[in-house]
């Protein structure tokens, strides 16, 4: 046996291990259970030493409460687990079998391959938008904050952006995107809108998105990213694809790391016309893993690990902000699997009070630089963060009494 069966046989060895574990447990675990499991690999079974410097590092990063994110804290179903586990063996094929995985995400979207864009997570899907509608001096038009990547890129790429205030409810004001989008006609490149908002939770109304559309130039592209799509539960509320299918110049996002819990294995896929995505074909790697296209198939398959997730996601969203209430500080309603938090104060020296009571939570947003964005974590990170809170918003109450 060489070194290479060795340690395929240990890693491979290792996710099996937390599936025999799993293997114990119903068909379909809580997830709980299954978080508990995927969190007990913490080395690399039989694998080499890491050096001490690293360990501390991985020790530091497995210790905290990760609510700084977005993320699905259980990971990826067992199901999906299983087909990541299986997708091993085409470690070191190129052209293998990836288990239909864009023509079963065209069919479960009633959409045809034609219309589909695979990306390494949909960050690399706002990217390729980018490099194909923003040339030189052209603009993004969309609110502020809202998911910076975006823009960050756009300014990387010698392209700018016009950023408009939401309004104090915290809504995008569609009347403003469609002036500034008037305005700036023939210099802008894409709209982007984030629905639900992140960092906000914030969705924009299906008779918004309509009215957008309908009062910007008909060449004009909106990107409308649908990160948390599945979380939200507002009637008036609806998903954008079916514009892309009429032929608006519209690209749907969407990603496998949220609900799915895939953030690590980088997946996510853009909807749009035939004729865009020809075009933003060029700019696209394509570059997705073998684990990632058959644990994605899996993860859309297992409707009962989803709504575990969702129904956990409901229930620890509104009992925090509840509590918050309960303690005078208020939350922005969210339909998402985070929310903000208003502190009245700057969130920048409190969010190292977390940190240093090992609770990660979510960074700066400017303008709204007194509002805390928190994930939503397991039941164990939700109980860390409250006891957390309560600490460091009481000893800061008292400082500044004292102050
Ligand atoms: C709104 C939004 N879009 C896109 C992404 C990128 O996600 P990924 O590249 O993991 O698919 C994120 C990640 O947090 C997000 O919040």
């Amino acid at each position: 046996m060489n070194r290479n069966d060795v340690s395929r046989r240990n890693f491979v060895g290792g996710a099996a291990a937390a599936l025999g574990t799993l293997a114990i447990a119903p068909e379909v675990l809580a997830a709980r259970e299954l978080h508990a499991a995927q969190r007990g690999i913490r080395r690399i079974p039989g694998g080499p030493p890491m050096l001490r410097a690293l360990q501390s590092r991985v020790d530091e990063y497995d210790a905290l409460a990760h609510l700084s994110s977005n993320e699905n804290p259980f990971g990826p179903s067992q199901k999906t687990l299983e087909a990541m586990t299986y997708a091993f063996k085409y470690s070191m094929r190129y052209g293998y079998p990836d288990n239909d995985v864009q023509q079963r995400i065209a069919d479960a979207h009633g959409v045809d391959r034609e219309h589909l864009l695979l990306g390494a997570g949909s960050g690399e899907i706002l990217e390729v938008v980018g490099l194909t509608y923003l040339g030189h001096g052209k603009k993004v038009i969309g609110v502020e904050p809202s998911y910076g990547s975006v823009y960050s890129h756009a300014t990387g790429i010698d392209a700018d952006n016009v950023l408009l205030p939401l309004e104090p409810d915290h809504r995008q004001n569609v009347q403003r995107m469609v002036d500034a989008t008037n305005r700036n006609y023939r210099d802008v490149g894409f709209v982007y809108v984030c629905n639900p908002n992140n960092p906000t939770g914030v969705t924009m109304t299906a008779a918004e998105i309509e009215y957008l559309l309908d009062n910007i130039p008909e060449d004009v592209p909106v990107l409308i990213d649908e990160a948390y799509h599945h979380f939200v539960e507002d009637p008036e509320y609806e998903e954008s694809i079916k514009y892309a299918l009429e032929g608006r110049k519209v690209i749907i996002a969407r990603t496998f790391s949220k609900l799915y819990g895939m953030a690590a294995m980088r997946i996510g896929f853009a909807i749009a016309p035939a004729d865009m995505i020809q075009e933003m074909r060029a700019y696209s790697t394509g570059s997705v893993n073998a684990l990632a296209r058959w644990g994605a198939v899996a993860g859309m398959q297992d409707t009962q690990a989803q709504k575990a997730i969702l129904d956990h996601n409901r229930k620890w969203r509104e009992q925090t902000i509840a509590d918050l209430a309960g303690l005078g500080y208020e939350s922005i309603p969210s339909q998402t699997n985070f929310f903000m938090v208003n502190l009245r104060q700057p969130v920048a020296p409190i969010r190292q009070a977390f940190r240093e009571r090992k609770v990660a939570v979510g960074r700066d947003f400017p303008p709204m630089l007194d509002h805390l964005r928190v994930s939503i974590g397991t039941e164990e990170e939700m109980g860390r963060f409250m006891n957390a809170f309560e600490d460091i918003l009481k000893t800061s109450v008292m400082s500044s009494q004292r102050g």
